[in-house]
């Protein structure tokens, strides 16, 4: 018996090596009538020239592009807020998020504040809020990592450092286009920490509590099969073209899979980890993800198992002993990649750990997902364990 759910996602979605380079005729074709086009981005990526063709062939086609490169990592409120004055002074009639997740996460809010006075931000946090319109959006993914570009989702960072998340149908893109050669350059610590990000994602659909569904589980599957396979020849090889068109497509899957079916434990013990201590988002889950998983493994051993087939595909015995060999892959894994594997290796001193429990329960949208409930001392414990 199959129960009854819902499957929403991007209508259009164009997976194009070198799609950037065209990105003007792209989005002429799809948005005829429009001109004035907001790019959302960071400093780092408009500066590196990296966008360049892109903004080149946008010009060819007749878009008044202005460029707001204001975004940072783990983007703050009034980040948001400015850039959506910028964007509605320019008049933008479309937006485009064209960077990591923390560019489109923005620009999903740019697009549903800027063309509106009636609904401010702060009531926008939490699920289904957003009660407005918002302008055309088109999502540009320059890591392999949070599948923003599918998802409807969109994080802030409140006041010193809490992490919240903006979650409604609305903030689901228009287009998503998929460049892998906009990835080829990502540093190998930024590949990795994304690309556990999106493994993290793909694993959490798969066991969520509530909203678990076969098309999410498809997706999550083929997410983990091509993640897993490429991610470390996408951190020894950053030109390899292959492995980064295959983690680019995985962690868009795994968007796909997680926006239906939400992420849990990880990314809730993960948020404190970024929010006070300034941990970039993939090295936060990757850091507790072993023990996240650990800890679930009682109650989630037969649904591990299955992804153990697919992650480690000769693993043998019981779900359990499966459950074990899952852990251990990844654990090799990060620690193949070089990127920090104990909390304390990212300035994280023992004494924090308190604040970082008691700031993880208020991830209520996310802790009702995991397969186990959590309480304050299990996420004590867990953080203990990563230390
Ligand atoms: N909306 C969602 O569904 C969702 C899901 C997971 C995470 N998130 C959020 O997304 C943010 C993290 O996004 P992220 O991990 O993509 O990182 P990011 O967008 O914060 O970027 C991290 C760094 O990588 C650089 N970078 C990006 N692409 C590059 C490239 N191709 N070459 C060289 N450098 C590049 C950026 O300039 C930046 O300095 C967090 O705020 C997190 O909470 C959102
Ligand atoms: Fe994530």
């Amino acid at each position: 018996m199959t129960h009854a759910f819902r499957f929403q996602t991007v209508p259009t979605l164009i997976v194009e090596f070198g799609a950037a380079r065209r990105l003007g005729a792209l989005l002429r074709a799809q948005f005829p009538a429009l001109e004035r086009l907001c790019v959302v981005t960071d400093g780092f990526l408009h500066k590196s020239g990296l966008l360049d063709p892109a903004l080149a062939d946008l010009e060819a086609h007749g878009w008044n592009a202005t460029v707001i490169d204001d975004v940072i990592a783990d983007p703050p409120e009034h980040v948001v807020l400015e850039a959506t004055a910028r964007a509605r002074s320019a008049g933008a009639e479309i937006v485009l998020g064209l960077g990591g997740g923390s560019s489109m996460d923005v620009a999903k809010l740019i697009a549903a504040l800027a063309p509106q006075q009636q609904q401010q931000l702060s009531e926008m946090y939490g699920v289904n809020k957003v009660t407005v319109q918002r302008l055309p959006l088109v999502q540009m993914p320059t890591t392999a990592g949070t599948g923003s570009e599918v998802t409807a989702v969109s994080i802030v960072t409140v006041g010193e450092a809490s992490k919240m998340g903006v979650v409604a149908p609305q903030l689901i893109a228009d287009l998503a286009i998929l460049d892998a050669e906009l990835t080829l350059g990502l540093p190998v610590a930024a590949t990795a920490a994304t690309g556990i990000d999106a493994m993290v994602h793909a694993i959490e659909a798969y066991t969520s509590a509530h909203l678990k569904n076969p098309v999410s589980d498809m997706l999550a599957i083929k997410a983990l099969e091509l993640l897993s396979r490429n991610l470390l020849p996408a951190c020894e090889d950053g030109n390899n073209r292959e492995a980064r068109e295959a983690m680019l497509l995985g962690a868009t899957f795994a968007g796909q899979a997680f926006a239906n079916s939400p992420v849990a434990a990880v990314h809730a013990l993960a948020y404190p980890i970024g929010g006070i201590y300034h941990v970039p988002h993939g090295l936060s889950n990757a850091l507790v993800l072993p023990h996240v998983l650990r800890f679930n493994a009682d109650s989630a051993a037969d649904l591990y198992a299955e992804l153990a087939d697919v992650v480690v595909p000769g693993a043998t015995g019981s779900a359990e002993d499966k459950t074990q060999a899952l852990i251990e892959k990844l654990e090799q894994m990060i620690a193949a990649t070089a990127i920090p594997a104990r909390l304390r290796d990212v300035g994280i001193e023992r004494e924090g750990l308190g604040r970082m429990a008691s700031d993880a329960m208020l991830q209520t949208r996310l802790l009702v997902n995991n397969p186990k409930p959590v309480s304050e001392a299990g996420a004590l414990a867990i953080y203990n364990a990563a230390f």
